[in-house]
């Protein structure tokens, strides 16, 4: 018997590479599944990370606080809530942990078409709900920070805007994803720029958004300049994109109807400090 093995025959051949595709293929899938929760988890801190830059509480490069805190330590100073964006008002039934405002706009029964005088951004859809993340101290409302997105030149942009306690100034920016060209509307991660959009102002005084991104600013004196951020010097589309996603999510379609009700709230727990909340 032993003397009719070839072990060069072509059904030889055959089981030795089945048996090393097999081997393989077990080996891929195994790894896929296997890192997926460590995917999640650092998808996870990526979110908090972007949250906390853009709320200045931690520094653009940065993983930790120039105290030693981490990202958990600092991020478990957020109030995370879940609201409608058409009525304001806090959804306290979905799970904030679990909930995906950007998978819910791409569901029918989740979110609502955008038509073209109302989609500003480039969405097409808009989540019903979202997420806020609110700090607060000394039981005075210290920052929000708010999920935005749209498009620019070459694909939608993702970030957070983060707004002082008076729920008008801007407190930082900044973008975690987005497919601008490095070195045109790729300056969107340029620190310095991003630290120039602090101080400014969202709204108007009778509550529109207006923030607007020039190439020449307008005087100190007037009041156009509170609104103004330095456009990105060539990337004037990608600037206009910023510009309107900006002020779609500040507006009546975005977190406008919140971040009023908030307003409201906030008062009215300063005159009367057992109402708030
Ligand atoms: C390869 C290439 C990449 C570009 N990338 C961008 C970009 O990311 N954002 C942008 O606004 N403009 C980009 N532009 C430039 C635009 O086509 C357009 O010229 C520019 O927005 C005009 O801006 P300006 O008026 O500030 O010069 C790119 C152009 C080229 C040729």
């Amino acid at each position: 018997m032993a003397e009719d093995f070839n072990k060069d025959g072509m059904a030889n051949t055959l089981i030795v590479a089945i048996g090393i595709c097999l081997v393989c293929s077990i080996v891929v899938a195994g790894s896929a599944v296997g890192l997926r929760p460590l995917q999640m988890a650092n998808k996870e801190l990526d979110r908090k990370q972007n949250i906390l830059r853009a709320a200045g509480m931690l520094g653009a490069d940065a993983t930790v606080a120039e105290d030693g805190r981490g990202v958990e330590d600092l991020f478990a100073e957020f109030e995370v809530r879940a609201v409608s964006l058409d009525t304001g008002v806090y959804m306290d039934d979905v799970d904030t942990a679990l909930y995906d405002p950007i998978k819910a706009a791409k569901q029918d029964d989740a979110s609502r078409e955008l038509g073209p005088q109302e989609d500003r951004a480039t969405l097409g859809r808009r989540e019903n709900v979202s997420l806020v993340y609110l700090r607060r101290r000394d039981g005075a409302l210290d920052k929000v920070v708010i999920p935005v997105r749209g498009y620019g030149l070459w694909g939608t942009l993702f970030g957070y805007l983060a707004l002082e306690g008076d729920l008008n100034t801007v407190a930082g920016i900044g973008f975690y994803e987005h497919k601008e060209t490095p070195g045109l509307g790729g300056e969107v991660d340029n620190t310095g720029w991003k630290a120039g959009w602090s101080g400014t102002r969202v709204f108007t005084a009778d509550g529109t958004p207006s923030i607007n991104l020039v190439k020449t600013r307008s005087p100190e004196t007037s009041s156009a300049a509170a609104h103004e951020v330095d456009a990105l010097s060539g990337a004037t589309l990608t600037s206009r994109g910023i510009e309107n996603l900006i002020n779609f999510w500040t507006g009546e379609l975005g977190f406008g109807p919140y971040l009023q009700r908030l307003k409201f709230e906030s008062a009215q727990a300063q005159i009367n400090p057992r109402r708030e909340r």
